[in-house]
């Protein structure tokens, strides 16, 4: 009876998505979000759970926003998990998160996961090599497992900072041009970006950092020239299928401008960037 009413509601809700699914793509839909899952700390403290349960709770509400998302027809969703200065917390803390993304990364692959029954892609991006061993493999493994998905793709940015992703590019371009003998060449802006760990996704169309922090805190500093960005005061476990309209409809009211200064940089092109 309470299963029969819950699948119910669970029907009607997700009757109720679609709907506003193709309002909204009567306006232009993103290509790309970006997300900084922050809060979740403080999520726990405010409702006086144990340490390390507002992450818990995090992860189910990356895995709602995941799926309106992509139902949404968004091709590109990137989260920032964990970032290099994350490392300077306490080892118990650390050890904990370790645990948990090893866990949830490795259900991400499972059968019945949302991963494979929207055919999404997974990568993880960052200096990997500083990851618990259990979750460096499981990452590995999750990649593997996805890696000939391709409707939709879900980037992790782990161990990552976008500095230590720009420095570790520049000595990639160094590296090759090494290789090649190619003393004399310069450096250009397209050397650079092949060598971005996220070089084959596209910029983000709207950055999302959530607990009403206005700073990007390091992340996707290169990629995120362009992008709308939004701050909605919720923590993190508290962000919601509404925001995700919130910040669509915003996105759609500011696309035209968002557009011009993208043609209009594309044109200027003073770095030597090779135009599409
Ligand atoms: C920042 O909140 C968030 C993190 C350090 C990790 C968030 C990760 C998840 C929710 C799950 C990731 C899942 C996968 C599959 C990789 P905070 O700790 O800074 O919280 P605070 O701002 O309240 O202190
Ligand atoms: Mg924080």
């Amino acid at each position: 009876m309470v299963l029969g009413i819950g699948w119910t509601i669970n029907h009607i809700f997700s009757l109720f998505r679609r709907c506003i699914y193709v309002i909204l793509s009567v306006g232009p839909i993103p290509n790309h979000i970006a997300f900084i899952l922050d809060g979740n700390r403080r999520y726990a403290k405010k409702h006086k759970l144990r340490e390390g349960a507002g992450h818990n709770i995090g992860f189910l509400s990356l895995t709602s926003m995941l799926q309106c998302c992509y139902e949404l027809g968004v091709k590109h969703v990137t989260i920032y998990a964990f970032s290099i200065d994350n490392f300077k917390r306490r080892p118990e803390e650390i050890r904990y998160l370790m645990d948990l993304m090893q866990e949830k990364i490795e259900f991400l692959p499972k059968e019945e996961n949302l991963v494979n029954r929207l055919g999404i892609r997974v990568q993880f991006f960052g200096n990997l090599k500083l990851l618990s061993e259990g979750a460096r493999d499981s990452a590995q493994s999750a990649m593997s497992a996805t890696a000939t998905n391709s409707k939709a793709f879900l980037s992790i940015c782990v161990a990552y900072t976008s500095t230590h992703e720009i420095v570790h590019a520049v000595e990639q371009v160094c590296k090759e041009k090494k290789q090649r003998k190619a003393w004399n060449e310069h450096v250009n802006l397209d050397d650079v970006e092949r060598q971005m760990y996220l070089a084959n996704i596209p910029e983000p169309d709207i950055l999302v950092r959530t607990s009403g922090a206005n700073r990007l805190s390091n992340f996707l500093l290169w990629q995120s020239a362009y992008a709308h960005l939004y701050s909605p005061s919720a923590l993190w476990p508290e962000i919601s299928f509404w925001h995700l309209i919130w910040m669509v409809l915003n996105y759609q009211r500011n696309y035209g401008y968002l557009e011009k200064q993208q043609q209009n940089m594309d044109h200027v092109n003073v770095f030597g960037r090779s135009n599409p």
